[in-house]
């Protein structure tokens, strides 16, 4: 990638328009009139445009989860050559079979620099996930640490959307519906299916070129959706009007464009005679979207003791049991703690769900030292985790003034299934040894 290109991206990210709210049933129009009034399917769509759908659940899905696109393009997906099997680079899906789950408490420093020119789709690193991507349940975690745009190629994932969580440069995600801006602190939704590029907007700290590292959730299961407010009533938390769906944008590009497919943990690749990317309107409810995690509605206690984390919860993937999700997204943003005679931190626990975290910026209230941006850990299901010895004893004397947390974004993978770890992730040299001496301080102080 050159610095113009690097340019290109970022005047193409300026000022980008947005359609507001989620699960809504948005409407684009890059041309005027190219979106057919009163029917999806016209004999003739307008200006000699394709009209095509684009499924997310099946077609008998409640109207509550159902979920598609219609998309008028300049010529449909079927005009492809066929798929052929490619290199799959770092890439691993479920289920996963290298590594036995690990019981122990894990943690990772970030993902080292790439030593080539890497994109996006050459740099996912895939750290580890459950279940089965061909049976649509469970998910992945990956990481990127990526210096290069994409450049005339494309990328569709099959098996699941990607929640993408920038930590550090923006994005510019060019899709079939249009373009979106991620910058850290943001996270970004690519839904099954929906065809991606990803061009950087940002240079390296050390000015060497662009960057970009962050987190990648791949939801097998149900689509992320806002969970239930029960008493907290019509608002809170992620509020609907602040996810932002793309408007309509398209390219008209004729020649090679490379489309990488995600099919069932493999990737495929076709030469396209032209982008993919040239659905010129559309209309639907399954479509990418961008939320900025600053905007969320942070609800704690005003009494005492720290409520359980699902309070910070602001998308969730359910499964077939209430209450009980595939996966939930959570964040831990700027909040102000006041519980009185209450241990403030996150508390000591055993979970029967799973957890991986990272941390976008700054600092996590559980830990003093050792968890950085672009970081990890992951506290299997009933592995006994909570604050190290030296937050410990800090929040055992604090005194409980009103205090803000506010110098860091943490966020956490929440899954009902144990994850089990790629081989990569198992024996890279940025995983940490002795991250159990965390709690090795902690000291008795029962005095019967
Ligand atoms: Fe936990």
């Amino acid at each position: 990638m050159t610095g113009t290109d690097n340019e290109r991206a970022r005047k193409a990210a300026e000022g980008l328009a947005y359609s507001s709210g989620f699960g809504n049933e948005h409407s684009s129009e890059a041309v005027p009139g190219a979106l057919p009034v009163g029917r999806n399917s016209p004999q003739r769509a307008p200006l000699g445009l394709y009209a095509e759908q684009l499924s997310g659940s099946a077609f008998t899905e409640p109207r509550s989860h159902n979920r598609r696109s219609w998309l008028y393009r300049i010529r449909p997906s079927a005009a492809h050559p066929p798929f052929v099997r490619a290199n799959r680079g770092e890439i691993r899906s479920a289920p996963f079979t290298e590594c036995l789950p690990d019981p122990n408490r894990l943690r990772w420093d970030p993902l080292p620099a790439p030593a080539d020119p890497t994109d996006f789709v050459d740099g996912l690193w895939t750290l580890g996930g459950n279940g089965d991507a061909t049976q649509r349940t469970g998910m992945a975690v990956h990481l990127y640490h990526v210096n290069a745009s994409m450049e005339r190629r494309v990328f569709g994932n099959a098996d699941g959307e990607l929640l993408i969580v920038p930590e550090r440069g923006g994005l510019l995600l060019r899709t079939e519906f249009g373009l979106l801006r991620v910058e850290p602190g943001h996270v970004a939704l690519i839904p099954r299916g929906v065809r991606f590029r990803v061009e950087l907007l940002d240079a390296a700290p050390d000015g060497t070129g662009p960057t970009a590292r962050g987190y990648v959730c791949e939801n097998y299961g149900r689509p992320f959706e806002l969970p239930h407010l029960g008493p907290i009533g019509a608002n809170g938390l992620a509020n609907a009007r602040d996810f932002l769906a793309p408007t309509a944008a398209y390219e008209d590009v004729e020649g090679p464009v490379e489309v990488v497919n995600k099919f069932c943990g493999h990737l495929w690749t076709a030469t396209y005679d032209h982008s993919p990317l040239d659905v010129v309107a559309w209309h639907g409810n399954h479509v990418p979207y961008v939320y900025d995690l600053r905007r969320f509605n942070v609800i704690g206690s005003i009494s005492y003791d720290h409520p359980d984390p699902s309070i910070f919860t602001v998308l969730t993937s359910p499964s077939d049991t209430p209450g009980l999700a595939g996966v939930d997204f959570v964040v831990f943003a700027p909040r102000w703690l006041v519980g009185e005679d209450t241990f403030r931190p996150p508390y000591f626990h055993r979970n029967v769900m799973t957890e991986y975290m990272g941390l976008i910026e700054g600092a996590y209230d559980a830990k003093a030292v050792g968890f950085v941006p672009g970081g990890g850990s992951l506290h299997n299901m009933m592995s006994a985790h909570g604050p190290d010895q030296e937050t410990f004893e800090r929040a055992s004397a604090a005194e409980l003034a009103p205090q803000k947390i506010d110098d860091g974004l943490a966020f956490m993978f929440e899954t009902r299934w144990p994850l089990t770890l790629t081989e990569q992730a198992r024996d890279a040299g940025h995983r940490q040894r002795g991250y159990d001496d965390v709690w090795q301080g902690l000291q008795r102080h029962f005095r019967p």
